[in-house]
């Protein structure tokens, strides 16, 4: 998870600074108007400082492919180190375009149709800024990822939701049309969600094309979790009758393959809207990261097999976290994807999850990061008790973690 926050900044908050707008999506505002640190920075800076297991953050404590790594450092010693072109190298761009052609059929241009971005964060911060105009409505589902409320309070939009529902946090289909309206300029979809670890229905998808085909909205998907899924597909809005027109779909190579820290994303979708982010992007970073983007050409390019084992190995850590979870006495929800499970705290006599989250490290020596942090006031009472749990780290270290939270129900 990245952190947004402009940690330990003490500045006050003056009400038309971009830094207030995106601090007021982010939950970022102290509750005297001072900008404060992230729950994400808290729990850190808690784990650190408690030698708790850090199951907050979602960073895989273990490198991707050894052959994107060789990848990397003949590019730094072959010379790839100034700036790339400024919608990425053709290598990437073709691979990227190639691999979304063998996954999912779609064929976009690697001239027109393919930009490379300083990871996902920066592909949905562009298309954004690209979108939208102050007044307009951006429409997410809730929870939703934190930079999402960030970027949109800095386009200077209105940031309206839609529920994910318990117990599969599939979204309310009455309530997402009831959110839609004439000022929807943008509806922001994460599929595979963090941080409910649901995969989308086809009949959800579906349902999202329709509205916004009929109130014009343009679709940016996050998807950046499209690899780890556990026994369901996962399925790009853009392949969806009448939505690729409109959908500007997002990835990266950080969750895939676990170089979270190389910051290589990428956007596809209509020549049209992929040249408004572009423009955009030019004067975010400009380029970024060259002899990564080779290395994640190569990455892209690994066979069948290699996507296959990085959902098989997760669903394993995924199932081992879950046990332990069950056991210490939580109701948990078995995600479909991602690498997030989240647990209602509620069976534990705990209503407040983020009360809990900030004893847990001093009360078992495991961090976590209360849901409702990733809501608006009304999603957070939704969510009050749902903890979230992150099982991208070793076997060993989740093995450890479960073995900790057994010995909770006797020291609450
Ligand atoms: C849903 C979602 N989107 C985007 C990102 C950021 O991706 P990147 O590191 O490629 O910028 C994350 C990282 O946690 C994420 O969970």
């Amino acid at each position: 998870m990245a952190d947004m926050s402009p940690a330990g900044s003490s500045a006050p908050v003056h009400t038309s600074t971009p830094w207030q707008r995106a601090a007021t999506g982010a939950n970022l505002l102290a509750p005297d108007g001072k900008l404060g640190v992230t729950i994400f920075e808290e729990m850190t800076t808690l784990a650190m400082s408690t030698g708790a297991i850090n199951l907050g953050q979602g960073f895989p404590d273990e490198d991707g492919p050894a052959e994107m790594k060789a990848a990397a450092q003949a590019a730094i010693a072959e010379g790839a180190n100034q700036y790339a072109p400024g919608k990425g190298i053709p290598q990437l761009r073709e691979a990227v375009a190639h691999h979304q052609e063998r996954f999912y059929g779609l064929a976009p241009d690697p001239l027109t149709e393919v930009v490379i971005t300083t990871g996902a964060t920066e592909a949905i911060a562009a298309s954004l800024l690209a979108f939208v105009q102050p007044g307009d409505e951006v429409l997410t589902f809730e929870p939703f990822y934190d930079s999402y409320g960030a970027i949109i309070g800095l386009a200077g939009a209105t940031h309206v939701t839609a529920p994910l529902l318990a117990p599969d946090f599939q979204p309310d289909l009455d309530a997402l049309e009831r959110a839609f309206s004439h000022r929807t300029r943008v509806v922001l979809l994460n599929n595979p969600h963090n941080p409910m670890g649901s995969v989308l229905t086809r009949e959800a998808l579906a349902k999202v094309v329709e509205l916004a085909t009929k109130y014009d909205a343009i679709i940016v998907s996050d998807e950046v979790y499209e690899h780890l899924t556990f026994g369901v597909a996962h399925l790009p809005v853009a392949t969806l009758p009448g939505a690729a027109e409109r959908t500007i779909t997002i990835s990266s190579a950080g969750k895939t393959f676990s170089f979270t820290g190389w910051k290589i994303g990428w956007l596809s979708g209509p020549a049209e809207l992929v040249a408004a982010a572009r423009t955009v992007k030019q004067f975010l970073s400009y380029s970024s990261g060259t002899p990564f983007q080779s290395a994640v050409a190569v990455g892209l390019a690994l066979p069948d097999s290699f996507y296959a084992e990085i959902a098989g190995t997760l669903q394993h850590k995924r199932d081992i976290l879950a046990e332990g979870l069950r056991a210490a006495g939580f109701g948990v929800y078995i995600p479909s994807g991602t690498y997030f499970i989240n647990v209602d705290t509620a069976p534990l006599g705990i209503s407040d999850a983020v009360d809990l989250a900030r004893r847990l490290p001093d009360l078992v020596g495991v961090a976590a990061i209360p849901v409702p942090v990733f809501c608006h006031q009304e999603g957070a009472e939704r969510t009050r008790s749902l903890l979230r749990f992150a099982f991208c780290k070793k076997t060993e270290v989740l093995q450890e973690a479960a073995s900790r939270l057994a010995t909770l129900k006797d020291r609450l």
